[in-house]
């Protein structure tokens, strides 16, 4: 199993990708074309920045992006970072000035893990309904979100918000993401 989730980190290495999660992206926007969709883009949690090298090379000529995170990241051509924190009241501020509105909202986000799988979980899950408040927020009519999250016992509930917000509800688990792992992405598509 090792030796198949080591290809993606080889491709990315080969094809200039900062990270293998890039091929997550790849292929969960691929049947769905969010990015290319999108007039302005807002990615939470991007460092180091393979996703942001993906929306880059799939965007249309004048999409907006704005990038945000904890971790410093270095440039990437056509995308706005930012060094914030998403709990910060800069990042309020930001959304409230000078984005106002998305079509797309892309989350990678999980938190640094403790090793204590309920204060894991609710520290992702605080993360995940953060998404979900800030879409109801900005999000354009036909817009989108995509958001990181694991399969645990909070997935239920996370997926009946959605559903209740969203149109259509995907539960996404690409061929790039590791089986071992719990991660997989809810995809939510049209406000309702
Ligand atoms: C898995 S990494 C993202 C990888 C990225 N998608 C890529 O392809 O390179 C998750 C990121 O979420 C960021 N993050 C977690 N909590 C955050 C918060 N409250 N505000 C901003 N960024 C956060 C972390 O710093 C980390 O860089």
């Amino acid at each position: 199993m090792k030796a198949i989730q080591d290809i993606w980190a080889k491709k990315a290495k080969k094809e200039g990708y900062r990270s293998r999660a890039a091929y997550k992206l790849i292929q969960i926007n691929k049947p769905h074309k969010l990015i290319e969709s999108s007039d302005t883009i807002v990615e939470l949690g991007s460092a180091p920045g393979g996703w942001s090298q993906v929306i880059t090379k799939l965007k249309r000529k004048n999409t907006k992006c704005y990038a945000f995170d904890l971790l410093p990241m270095e440039n990437v051509k056509g995308i706005h970072f930012q060094n914030l924190d998403l709990f910060s009241t800069e990042f309020d501020e930001c959304m409230n000035s000078v984005i106002r509105k998305a079509d797309l909202i892309l989350s990678d986000m999980s938190v640094n893990l403790s090793g204590i799988r309920v204060i894991d979980d609710e520290a992702n899950r605080e993360l995940n309904l953060f998404c979900l408040e800030l879409s109801k927020k900005i999000l354009d009519k036909n817009g989108a979100l995509l958001i990181k999250t694991f399969t645990n016992q909070n997935l239920k509930t996370l997926k009946m918000r959605f559903e209740n917000y969203f149109e259509k509800v995907f539960i996404e688990k690409p061929e790039a993401s590791k089986t071992s792992s719990a991660e997989v992405y809810l995809l939510g598509l049209i406000p309702k």
